[in-house]
């Protein structure tokens, strides 16, 4: 009889110690999964991130600062690309924006430790492109060896195409291995972002698209806003070949003479109060420095409202 009890008792700790097992286990799990969702959350619930203009930086949903304004080196390559981002280094420019497509990485890299400033001081923006997305750990390999610089601050998918998600994943990835800081896309829009943003874990930290006062995307940069995405705008003066209709633009001259500043100034200026991150295309290092004085004047709202008015939805390239 004593054998019994003594059987039971052993028997019901045994089942209390297993019961107190799976509850833990499944305690943990469900912390993890909170944890995981936390962080989605906070990143896809934030409110659009405010300009400080004092540092002329802006924190993005990742925790790192990124300039305001940079320099875009499409269509800069060899010794004009490298001469390009020393004269943007030596006017004060931080943010600088390349490709594996703009056949320039090397140039950029070899600049920015020609130039003597310290690594963390400077913010890169390289993208891949969708004839990489199949074997995308080897396209980020590529951007990492080409620019030489240790990591990457800022990588984002140069458009949608086949193997998008899976090339996002791989971004995902070194992120968590510290070799890119922060990720987002490249021509992605709203249809193109629902579908998208399901699909992935880590919220863009930019969203990087065409924006000039004839293409304003008076829809799309709010909806980006919104979900605490940082948006920045290429072809800020309207792309090569259409620089001198937009610099021209009788709108503009009129606000910039009232401002004493230049065509280029008031685009960038409007970009910047509009909430949108600025990387000009420049070779000449008048221009680069010009691009950079954007802070000592301001907009008013009736001038912001005139240059709204030029909108014509008119896009200057096919993506
Ligand atoms: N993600 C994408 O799909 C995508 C597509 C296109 C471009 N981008 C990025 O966006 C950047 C900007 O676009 P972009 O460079 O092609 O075009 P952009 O910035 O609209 O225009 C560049 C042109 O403007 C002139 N310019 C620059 N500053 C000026 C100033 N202060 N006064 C008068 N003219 C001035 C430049 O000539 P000078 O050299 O003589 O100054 C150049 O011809 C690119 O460099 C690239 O990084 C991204």
């Amino acid at each position: 009889m004593e054998k019994k009890i003594l059987v039971l008792i052993i028997v019901i700790i045994a089942i209390i110690i297993i019961g107190c097992l799976i509850y833990q286990n499944n305690i943990k799990s469900e912390m993890g999964n909170e944890m995981k969702m936390q962080n989605i959350i906070t990143n896809s619930n934030n409110s659009p991130k405010e300009f400080n203009f004092e540092t002329k930086t802006v924190t993005l949903n990742s925790g790192y600062e990124m300039p305001l304004n940079g320099i875009g080196t499409y269509s800069l390559t060899g010794d004009i690309c490298y001469d390009s981002i020393i004269s943007a280094l030596n006017s004060g420019v931080r943010l600088i924006d390349t490709a594996y497509m703009y056949n320039n990485e090397e140039e950029v890299g070899r600049a920015i430790r020609d130039s003597g400033i310290p690594r963390e001081e400077i913010f890169v923006i390289t993208k891949i492109y969708p004839s990489q997305f199949d074997n995308p750990e080897e396209a980020i390999e590529m951007a990492l060896r080409k620019l030489d610089i240790g990591y990457i601050d800022m990588m984002l998918l140069h458009h949608p195409g086949t193997n998008d998600v899976k090339a996002y994943k791989a971004m995902e990835k070194y992120v968590q291995q510290g070799k890119i800081h922060s990720i987002g896309l490249s021509n992605w829009y709203i249809e193109e972002l629902e579908e998208f943003l399901p699909q992935i874990e880590i919220m863009p930290a930019l969203v990087q698209n065409e924006i000039h006062p004839y293409y304003q995307e008076l829809d799309v940069v709010p909806y980006i806003q919104n979900k605490g995405i940082v948006m920045q705008g290429w072809y800020p003066f309207g792309g090569r070949g259409y620089t001198s209709e937009l610099l021209n633009d009788e709108t503009i001259v009129e606000i910039s003479n009232a401002h004493n500043v230049t065509s280029a100034q008031v685009i960038l200026r409007w970009n910047l109060q509009r909430g949108i991150v600025v990387i000009p295309g420049s070779s000449n290092p008048e221009h680069i420095k010009e691009n950079t004085q954007i802070y000592d004047f301001e907009l008013t709202d009736e001038e912001m409202k005139k240059i709204e008015e030029l909108n014509r939805n008119e896009k200057h390239d096919w993506y």
